[in-house]
């Protein structure tokens, strides 16, 4: 089975715009992008597309990559005055002269769309969370839509980054999987990965799940987008997830592709979380 997350974006897209219609109200999401990393902006773009498609207000902002922290950090502190903003992302990585953490955490919680801020990260940990982080909560969507069972497996997660490893890990547990977070320094990993009823990867590494690390019948969740040079394609370039698909495919019960998996559901994900802080900063709660 391939769990089709292009189709599935489409669909919480669709009950996105629809409920916001009811509410009548107008989200607004701020995206902030320093430097010219490639991979970023067009992360960027798909998230002031899906903006622009749900009639959501959109404000990117796009400063250079010698912006000074201070003077990003004002700009934060600029939309969490402002209340046409309920939700405010800043791409990550920023460029190394400024402090990621610093601004992460002067971001107001109410307004910390990405579910990044020490706060809300907490929140995640304790299990009081009102917002979850994008990918992590696009992997829970996917694995309920396509009704597969959570509770009592074996999930191992390939990757332990704050913005999907850790709160990934973080969710199957909340929902009973017995969760075991692997990373680079991880001893035997194909051993660690055979043993996952669940595997998610997450580490951004092209093709580096193969046939032979996954249990037959698993559930494969590739997190990855790895742009691998390919000169018959327009841009130069083709995407590949973490996952050797072409090996992996033959032996699992279930595997979400790349492109077309994870992502979509990312930016859905990020749609629902702009409208679930809208909604909170008006006062209606469900
Ligand atoms: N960089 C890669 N993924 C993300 C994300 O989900 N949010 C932000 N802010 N930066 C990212």
């Amino acid at each position: 089975m391939i769990l089709d997350g292009k189709a599935l974006a489409a669909i919480e897209r669709e009950k996105i715009r629809e409920e916001t219609q009811k509410l009548g109200i107008q989200p607004g999401l701020a995206v902030v992008l320093v430097g010219d990393d490639s991979a970023s902006q067009s992360y960027v773009n798909s998230k002031e597309k899906a903006c622009l498609e749900l009639g959501f207000l959109s404000r990117v902002m796009r400063l250079p990559a010698s912006t000074p922290e201070a003077e990003l950090l004002q700009i934060v502190m600029d939309l969490n005055s402002d209340k046409s903003i309920n939700g405010i992302l800043v791409q990550l990585p920023l460029p190394g002269h400024i402090d990621e953490n610093l601004i992460i955490d002067a971001i107001d919680p109410d307004k910390d769309v990405d579910c990044f801020h020490p706060f809300n990260f907490g929140r995640l940990f304790i299990g009081s969370q009102i917002i979850e982080p994008c990918t992590p909560k696009g992997i829970m969507r996917i694995l309920d839509h396509y009704m597969i069972e959570i509770k009592g497996k074996n999930a191992v997660v390939i990757g332990r980054s704050n913005i999907v490893g850790k709160p990934a890990a973080m969710l199957l547990m909340q929902r009973h999987a017995t969760v075991t977070i692997a990373h680079s320094r991880t001893v035997d990993l194909p051993e660690v990965c055979r043993r996952a009823d669940i595997l998610v990867a997450a580490v951004g590494k092209p093709l580096m799940v193969k046939g032979d690390w996954v249990k037959e019948g698993a559930v494969v969740i590739d997190v990855g987008t790895n742009r691998v040079p390919d000169s018959t394609r327009p841009k130069g370039y083709r995407m590949v997830g973490d996952v050797d698909f072409a090996e992996v495919e033959p032996k699992v019960s279930a595997i979400s592709p790349v492109p077309g998996g994870i992502g979509p559901m990312t930016i859905a994900m990020l749609m629902s979380n702009t409208l679930a802080l809208a909604k909170y900063a008006h006062g209606i709660i469900d």
